[in-house]
């Protein structure tokens, strides 16, 4: 505020660009909701406890409930000079119903009113990203549903490794964004303590009620420490930590998304509506969306740096940097929950290409280990059918062959427990049909997971069918793969 609005103590106005440099209204208005809901309910109990009288909370809930219509319909005029939200619909309140507005302040300060409406912001945000990641998965489990019979190569270093289903691949993404709600969910059940009350640093004099206002405001109890709750920010810390790992998992994704809609792999092809071209080269269809996703990443990582830093060192109770905490959290759940959007309806809309999976399969010598596991089964240690697997590889890649190509007498020669039923083994569909322990990838075991999965966002409310159609994934009888 420039208009000495501090009070007695001061003279003059703030330098003008000392208060350009301090205002927070800017970004701070998106916790007006929130803000309002505290206000009101801290009126409540104060006028059940008479600290303010029946008349003068009648004013102020009706004053505010109507605030907040004008901020929801974009009509509310915010003004930088009076730096904050709170500031703002405090002295919007005050012009609107006179002396009553000053009163609503009374046993409260900004420091525990702005960790309030923290806590309550980021819990709805929570609530958003959970419901984005949920989104998704409901996609990617169609998806995996729709592939169960897709078979491609799993990687390790990026060399062709094990034969898999590309279900199991779609599933294992699902365990990553699962972890990720959790971390999400976690964090937002420890938050939701009602720091109300706490007032400056030292609490108040005035006799409240914190519980109330507490459950009134959908908290699980309040906090602990008056000092500990203005000054505690770590409970953004922890949020963002999350969507940093979600961030990260959502930039690994696209990077796979990126690699399988290349030529060189050829695994899918993203749909028009999620890839661009290319303003020179007629022939470029590239996966723009992936590859932001991937580089957004950058900004969330940013965003948890930025709060870790803001944080060090700072000494009890609330100091004037913590307002420094707005923009990076708001940021990190905005990234994210872009990101979510974007990536669920790329994958919704993409085309598997099975064959060129399958074929895949036919190189690279993604069967050397049946080879050596069939060893194993004849009695053979398994470090001495590792070596002969890895000296049928290096002969068949002398002789320009698969190892399904080798006869069973250039098989006999390396080892004489070869039959004619090494042929099946070698199979991919064996190969991923023989894993069948739990988390692995034979078409049981993943049509186990994928249910489990499915019966998990129904026990969360989730329609699937209905989520997976509205982001566009292809119906029973659109194709599916190419
Ligand atoms: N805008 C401030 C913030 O976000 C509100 C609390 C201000 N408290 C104070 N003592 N200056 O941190």
């Amino acid at each position: 505020m420039s208009d000495k609005s501090w009070g007695g103590r001061f003279e003059a106005d703030l330098d003008a660009a000392a208060a350009d440099f301090s205002e927070s209204v800017s970004f701070d208005k998106r916790l007006a909701v929130h803000d309002i809901a505290g206000s009101i309910a801290h009126a409540r109990m104060l006028g059940d406890r008479g600290v303010l009288s029946v008349a003068d909370v009648e004013r102020i809930v009706t004053g505010l409930g109507e605030l907040k219509d004008e901020i929801e319909a974009g009509r509310f005029a915010w003004d930088k000079h009076k730096e904050d939200v709170h500031m703002n619909v405090e002295s919007a309140l005050t012009s609107r119903i006179g002396e009553a507005g000053g009163r609503l302040h009374t046993g409260r300060s900004r420091n525990d009113q702005v960790a309030t409406d923290m806590r309550m912001w980021t819990r709805s945000a929570c609530d958003t990203t959970a419901a984005r990641i949920d989104r998704l998965l409901c996609v990617l489990s169609e998806r995996a549903r729709q592939h169960i019979d897709l078979l491609m190569p799993g990687y390790t270093h990026l060399q062709r490794a094990q034969p898999v289903r590309l279900s199991h691949h779609l599933l294992a993404w699902c365990a990553m964004l699962e972890r990720d709600r959790g971390r999400l969910m976690d964090a937002r059940q420890r938050l939701n303590l009602s720091p109300l009350g706490s007032g400056a640093l030292a609490a108040t004099t005035f006799d409240i009620d914190r519980s109330q206002t507490a459950t009134e405001l959908g908290f699980d109890g309040i906090t602990d420490n008056s000092l500990d709750a203005v000054a505690d920010r770590d409970f953004l810390i922890e949020v963002v930590a999350a969507l940093t790992n979600c961030a990260v998992h959502l930039s690994r994704i696209s990077e796979e998304l990126v690699l399988w809609s290349t030529q060189e792999f050829g695994f899918m092809q993203m749909s028009d509506q999620f890839t661009t071209g290319s303003s020179m080269m007629p022939q470029k269809k590239n996966p723009d969306m992936a590859e932001l996703v991937r580089g957004k990443c950058g900004r969330v990582v940013g965003d948890l740096t930025t709060l870790i830093v803001l944080l060090k060192g700072l000494p009890l109770t609330y100091n004037r940097d913590m307002q420094e905490d707005k923009p990076p959290v708001f940021d990190a759940f905005d990234t994210v929950d872009a990101c979510l959007n974007i990536l669920t309806g790329s994958l919704a809309s993409a085309i598997f290409h099975g064959e060129r999976m399958r074929s895949a399969l036919a190189e690279g010598f993604v069967d050397a280990t049946e080879l050596a596991d069939y060893l194993v089964t004849k009695g053979v240690p398994f470090r001495s059918a590792h070596h002969v697997a890895g000296r049928l590889v290096a002969y068949a890649l002398q002789h320009d062959k698969t190892l399904a190509d080798l006869s069973l007498s250039e098989l006999r020669a390396e080892h004489e427990a070869f039959d004619e039923t090494i042929y099946h083994a070698l199979d991919p569909e064996t190969a991923v049909e023989r894993r069948k322990v739990p988390g692995g990838p034979a078409r049981a075991m993943v049509k186990q997971a994928l249910d489990a999965l499915q019966g998990r966002l129904r026990t969360r409310g989730l329609d699937i069918a209905a989520v997976a159609a509205s982001f566009g994934v292809p119906q029973a009888g659109d194709a599916v793969t190419s």
